[in-house]
């Protein structure tokens, strides 16, 4: 490995990042992590901090859990590639596939069809929700709804399904046939609706004004996050997802749960769905799959979906789709590793038990500091602060300022994630008592600083 000087010297010189102006990069580089333990990361400077990002959503075991890297490792040398494309599988991807299914069978999944990261995932559900129809003799419904605010990757299907407009405006023109209803927002939405179950109604009446307009005869599927993420930790009320349900079987149309986040436990239950007791008919997930140690996603089925695929005719119910990754033999062995140790240090429960207490130590923090607009969170380890400039008029906060905040959050010892005006927080689903407590300090210590 190169020395520090020339890592500090090319840094962003070379490499372009995601989610970031490249200039900027040059004049501000990007902080150089260059190691991990337990819920902690430690930068080229050699400063520790608490990682309230959980990578990016996603390193639900912490750093250090040497099961999943001895999976990893040993399947390197066992058989470090095969392809899964028709007429060939390997032992490991038979054998992941089996564990995500019974992981999520309670919540009526069938079938798994592995991608590289949760973007492929979500364009795997929008073709199968275009091809279900199809094979069922509907091929008219190839549009899909989804939520304004609500992240989908950044695949052309995806970012037509994207519900905020920072990653839709510069790649358009988008997928034709995307429809956007508003989020369950209740700190911003076009009702000012501040009750929660109100909105909901508000959104389902929307919803179905919209699939009239329409003709529910040309919507293949509804696409959402259970608890909206990286939009800004946005928690629908209880009985919103079970009425999107009820309204998309009335119509016939598909639900897809994208559960890239909120899948393998960060909500305190298994899936989102489940959460929110709905059953969705199929899934896209990610990131906790393998905890962030190696590329891999996957599309979920459902029986009712899988039945209709299966029973089909070769030329209609073929699968023309599919990744290069796809079943990556190394991959499938970090899943199985990942859900066994998930499934043993029973995540959810910690995820829930934790998360209240960092959203209650956040909602105390908002008493103190006038800067905060409104505390999201509350359901497992998925927090937002929406922060203001002018708490009565809600002006964002200038980007400046959250800068200034982050830094010095992290110099009090806590990494943590801006979106926009939003500080979002997702840190491994096994942080401790006194860590999520060293995250509110340092969150206290940066709001002080403005
Ligand atoms: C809900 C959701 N869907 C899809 C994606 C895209 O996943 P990836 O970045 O692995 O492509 C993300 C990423 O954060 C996400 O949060």
């Amino acid at each position: 490995m190169k020395d520090q000087n020339f890592l500090k010297e090319n840094n962003a010189r070379q490499l372009w990042h995601p989610m970031g102006h490249p200039g900027e990069a040059q004049s501000a580089p990007p902080k150089i992590i260059t190691g991990a333990e337990g819920v902690n990361i430690t930068d080229i400077d050699g400063h520790k901090t608490v990682d309230a990002v959980g990578g990016l959503w996603c390193v639900n075991l912490g750093y250090s859990n040497t099961k999943v890297k001895e999976a990893i490792s040993s399947q390197l040398h066992e058989l470090p590639y095969y392809s899964a494309f028709a007429g060939t599988s390997n032992p490991t991807a038979i054998e992941a596939a089996y564990t995500v299914q019974e992981f999520f069978a309670e919540d009526g999944i069938e079938r798994v069809f592995f991608t590289s990261g949760g973007s492929d995932s979500v364009e795997t559900v929008l073709r199968l929700a275009r091809q279900y129809h199809r094979i069922r003799g509907e091929a008219t419904r190839t549009k899909f709804l989804s939520l304004k605010k609500g992240y989908h990757g950044t695949h052309f299907g995806g970012a037509s399904v994207n519900g905020n407009n920072r990653f839709r405006i510069n790649y358009e023109p988008l997928l034709p046939g995307c429809h956007h209803l508003p989020a369950p927002n209740t700190y911003r939405n076009p009702y000012n609706e501040t009750d929660p179950a109100q909105l909901a109604q508000l959104i389902a009446q929307a919803m179905e004004d919209e699939i009239q307009f329409q003709d529910p005869s040309t919507i293949a599927a509804f696409i959402m996050e259970p608890i909206l993420g990286a939009g800004g930790v946005i928690v629908p009320h209880e009985t919103f997802m079970p009425l999107m349900r009820e309204i998309c079987d009335r119509y016939g149309i598909l639900l897809i749960a994208d559960e890239v986040i909120t899948g393998f436990g960060r909500t305190g239950d298994r899936s989102g769905a489940r959460h929110w007791g709905v059953k969705p008919d199929m899934m896209s997930t990610a990131k906790g799959i393998t905890s962030g140690y190696f590329p891999v996603g996957a599309a979920l089925i459902s029986g009712k979906v899988a039945e209709v695929f299966e029973n089909s005719d070769a030329a209609r119910g073929g699968i023309y789709h599919g990744y290069t990754y796809s079943a990556h033999p190394v991959g499938a062995a970090a899943v199985t590793a990942c859900l066994q140790e998930t499934l043993r240090l029973d995540l959810k429960t910690n995820a829930a038990a934790r998360g209240t207490q960092l959203f209650e130590g956040v909602q105390k923090l908002a008493q103190k500091h006038d800067i905060i607009g409104d505390v999201r969170g509350g359901h497992g380890l998925m927090t937002g602060i929406e922060l203001v400039s002018d708490k009565a008029a809600k002006t964002p906060m200038d980007n400046d300022t959250m800068k200034k905040i982050h830094q010095t959050a992290y110099e009090a010892g806590a990494m943590v994630r801006l979106g926009a005006h939003n500080i979002l927080m997702s840190p491994p689903l096994t942080i401790s008592e006194a860590e999520i407590d060293t995250v509110l300090s340092a969150l206290d210590t940066g709001f002080s600083a403005v």
